[in-house]
């Protein structure tokens, strides 16, 4: 038995979400805007020769609008490179923004300076990637999970000391080891301890940057849960980062699709699972291994995008995704297609997107760069996204909720 599986104590899932006639979901979250993004940029100026002179700029966060509801889970999705990590450090005012707004309760907070951030410090709070480099070798946990005390001067009832020990049980690990080093304690258990120092202030919202991505798979599912729990006994929000979309799968409320520094989808998790707009994040879902056992013998659907994700120094014309979409016309190079709600809850910016009436460009000339791309994902998968389209289309102009086709069947540790 590991370190990890020993120190687990994950309180009995409550409120699991419920399979509803085949469908997987999550109560609703209607709570309050408590953060509100618009056209938040930020762009990492490239300085050349003796003089430092700006010879160009990395388009990092280029132009973000979104809400996050109280005590809902907002999951950001994106290939490595996207900007989801800025967009994070952005919205905790880690990084200074290039342009746009953040609004935090109804307050513009996106040029506040040290001590106007101060009281926000408490309640917005990061949760880091990687929990090696995260934790000062040199402190003992006690001392690490305490510091947002002394940082805030912040004196808890009954002293810091109970108070940490207090949070160390609450994200599962044993208050006794109050004073030990974080080289004591394997990756999970270091991953708590970031979670147990995110949460000493009572935070309103914890933004995760992919929290579990360092973590062996088989600890992930836990760590995921424990955030969970914590969401319905603390009534926390979460914008919670990952660079697929299984880990977010199981805990957001609703999911944004990012591609070099825009989101390209924002959508409630049903409907993106169920019949995803925008041609990338088609391709994302289609990466995603379902498992279900009645699909073990059928031909694999997946779609693979062909090329690296283009530089954000010099981010391509129009619809950024046109050198590696499949369905790219003349119009994707040059005009950039606005994020628009095409449905209740969905979000997309794409000129033909995905299950929607008007979305096949079958009288239009495909680019050379679709045709191409056609070829690669060849006429199963072509057919297959004519025929849903379709399909959908007419169901959600019926319907607006049907459940989804495919049944989940729990987090990763129990698949
Ligand atoms: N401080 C910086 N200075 C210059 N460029 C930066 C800086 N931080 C990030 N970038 C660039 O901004 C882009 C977005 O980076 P970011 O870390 O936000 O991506 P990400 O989506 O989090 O990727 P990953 O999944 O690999 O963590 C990248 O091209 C990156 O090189
Ligand atoms: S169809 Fe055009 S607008 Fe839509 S994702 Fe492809 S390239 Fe972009
Ligand atoms: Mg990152």
């Amino acid at each position: 038995m590991s370190d990890d599986e020993k120190a687990v104590t994950i309180p009995a899932q409550a409120d699991e979400p419920q399979l509803q006639g085949g469908t997987l979901t999550k109560d609703p979250a209607p709570g309050e805007v408590l953060l509100k993004v618009t056209g938040l940029q930020k762009h990492f100026p490239i300085k050349k020769g003796l003089l430092q002179r700006q010879v160009g700029a990395v388009h990092a966060v280029d132009g973000l609008d979104f809400e996050v509801r109280s005590g809902e889970t907002l999951g950001v999705v994106g290939e490595s490179g996207c900007g989801k990590s800025t967009m994070g450090r952005l919205i905790t005012r880690l990084l200074e923004p290039t342009g746009g707004k953040i609004e935090f309760e109804g307050k513009d907070i996106t040029h506040l300076g040290v001590s106007g951030m101060r009281p926000l410090r408490r309640n917005v709070q990061m949760i880091f990637q990687d929990p090696y480099s995260s934790l000062n070798p040199r402190h003992t946990i006690g001392t690490i999970v305490g510091a947002p005390f002394k940082l805030q001067g912040v004196e808890p009832e009954g002293g810091v000391k109970k108070e940490v020990q207090r949070l160390l049980e609450v994200v599962g690990l044993n208050p006794e080891h109050y004073n030990r080093y974080p080289h004591e304690f394997s990756g999970g258990q270091r991953q708590r301890i970031g979670i147990a120092r995110a949460l000493a202030l009572n935070p309103k919202l914890v933004v995760a940057d992919e929290p579990v991505s360092a973590l062996d798979v088989s600890i992930q599912a836990q760590v995921v849960n424990l955030l969970d729990d914590l969401q319905q006994e603390l009534g926390l929000t979460y914008v919670i980062i990952a660079h697929d979309l299984s880990v977010v799968r199981h805990v957001s409320d609703r999911i944004a699709v990012m591609y070099l520094g825009k989101i390209v989808e924002l959508a409630d998790r049903e409907l993106l699972y169920k019949a995803p707009m925008h041609p990338y994040t088609k391709a994302l879902m289609s990466a995603v291994p379902i498992p279900d056992p009645r699909r073990k013998n059928a031909k694999s659907d997946r779609i693979l995008l062909q090329g690296d994700v283009p530089s954000p120094i010099s981010p391509p014309s129009g619809c950024r995704f046109h050198t590696r979409c499949w369905k790219a016309t003349q119009i994707c190079t040059t005009t950039e297609p606005p994020l628009l709600q095409l449905q209740p809850g969905q979000q997309v910016a794409c000129h033909h997107p995905e299950n929607f009436a008007d979305q096949a460009p079958q009288d239009t000339v495909l680019l050379t760069v679709a045709k191409e791309a056609e070829k690669l994902l060849g006429e199963t998968a072509l057919q297959e996204s004519a025929e849903t389209s379709a399909a959908v289309a007419a169901t959600l102009s019926e319907e607006a909720a049907e459940p989804v086709s495919e049944p989940e069947t729990g987090t990763d540790e129990e698949k």
